[in-house]
């Protein structure tokens, strides 16, 4: 990052004379705020806030991110071939449940290509000028990341079909009979769309992505990967095998690894541990009540409701949501993924049903 420094004479002080003690103080701050900027001098508090921050322990670039071989492959070629013809990137998709990494694909792949990535999600696009404003102050090559891109309305997303084809906005301006259309050239830009429900996305939306790319839940051995990463930028103490207990528990998610671990290490610290060893790991992490598989208490709720409540089902998703108190969109995209991949319900016609492992796991 560069340092901005005070030229000669500003701010009215003659390099001649010596500063005054309020100029003196500003160039301190000044320091200081560039300092802790750089993440170079920081008062404790910050530099825990920083620590925690989801945003320290994102991998940078695409040979520290760990995991999702395949997609590494599809985007590392996508990436040299436009660096190649001098393009800016193919407008890509990634689906996938929430927590496996999207928002950090689209911020390392800014700056793979060496361009700004703006961040945004389809809930903050209410107005048509929401999206303009975002596209007219693109440059050339920039990024524009959507979250949550199948909650895009109608006309944010009818503005975006130009845009990504043609690079063109077309706006109206004025109302009723005098309304007239405008169309702005804009620069070439790349749309990184996230979404956990794909099948939300309107079709002529979905046909504007060059690349649609699914991440995977990750395999234990990646998520130990990424927790041994997370505790050395956290400066925390831990032995493979308290990684390896941590990362079994995690639902092949990095969100919930890195979450778990900064519970374990509170519990380590009070606890006067030395390090995160598996014992250690096991005990924090039962009474944190994640159980061995990483299930939760509301995991655990919605097995135990169904399998109660109605017979194992089949039962709908409504049912489920009602009898739990747990809202149906966040059992469908929080919960539900993990159990359907670890084959403890299944989906039918009929309905959700539990599975002959789900009642074993719970000891049923
Ligand atoms: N932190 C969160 N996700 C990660 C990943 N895939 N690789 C490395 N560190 C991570």
């Amino acid at each position: 990052m560069a340092i901005k420094r005070l030229s000669h004479g500003q701010g009215g002080t003659s390099d001649s004379l010596p500063p005054t003690p309020r100029a003196k103080k500003t160039r301190a701050e000044k320091l200081q705020k560039t300092q802790e900027k750089e993440n170079l001098l920081l008062p404790t508090a910050a530099k825990d806030e920083t620590e925690n921050s989801e945003n320290n322990i994102r991998p940078q670039r695409l040979d520290d991110y760990i995991g999702q071989q395949d997609l590494k492959q599809v985007l590392k070629i996508a990436i040299a071939a436009a660096k190649v013809r001098g393009e800016s990137l193919d407008h890509l998709l990634l689906y996938g449940p929430p927590g496996l990494g999207k928002t950090t694909m689209s911020l390392i792949l800014a700056a793979e290509m060496g361009v700004n990535c703006k961040i945004t999600a389809a809930p903050a696009l209410e107005r048509p000028r929401d999206i303009t404003g975002l596209l007219i102050n693109l440059k050339p090559g920039d990024i524009l990341f959507i979250d949550e891109i199948h909650r895009l309305n109608k006309i944010t997303e009818e503005l975006l079909y130009p845009a990504m084809e043609d690079y063109r906005l077309d706006i109206t301006i004025g109302k009723g009979q005098s309304a007239r259309t405008r169309s702005l050239t804009l620069p070439n830009f790349t749309l990184m769309g996230a979404t956990t429900k794909i099948g939300a996305l309107t079709s002529p939306l979905r046909d504007r992505f060059g690349l649609i790319e699914r991440l995977r839940f990750y395999e234990p051995d990646e998520l130990t990967l990424i927790i041994l990463r997370t505790a050395g930028i956290i400066h925390t103490a831990i032995t493979e095998e308290g990684a390896k207990e941590i990362a079994r528990r995690s639902r092949g998610t990095p969100r919930i690894a890195n979450r778990l671990l900064r519970r374990v290490r509170d519990y380590a610290q009070v606890n006067q541990a030395e390090s995160i060893t598996e014992e250690l790991a096991t005990v924090a992490l039962n009474f944190f009540k994640v159980d061995i598989l990483g299930l939760d208490w509301t995991d655990r709720l919605v097995l135990n409701t169904m399998i109660k409540q109605f017979k194992g089902g089949p039962v709908g998703l409504e049912a489920v949501a009602a009898a739990t108190g747990e809202d149906g969109k966040t059992i469908e995209e929080v919960y539900e993924p993990y159990l359907l991949q670890i084959g403890f319900i299944n989906r039918t016609p009929r309905g959700r049903v539990a599975t002959e492992a789900a009642y074993k796991h719970l000891g049923y």
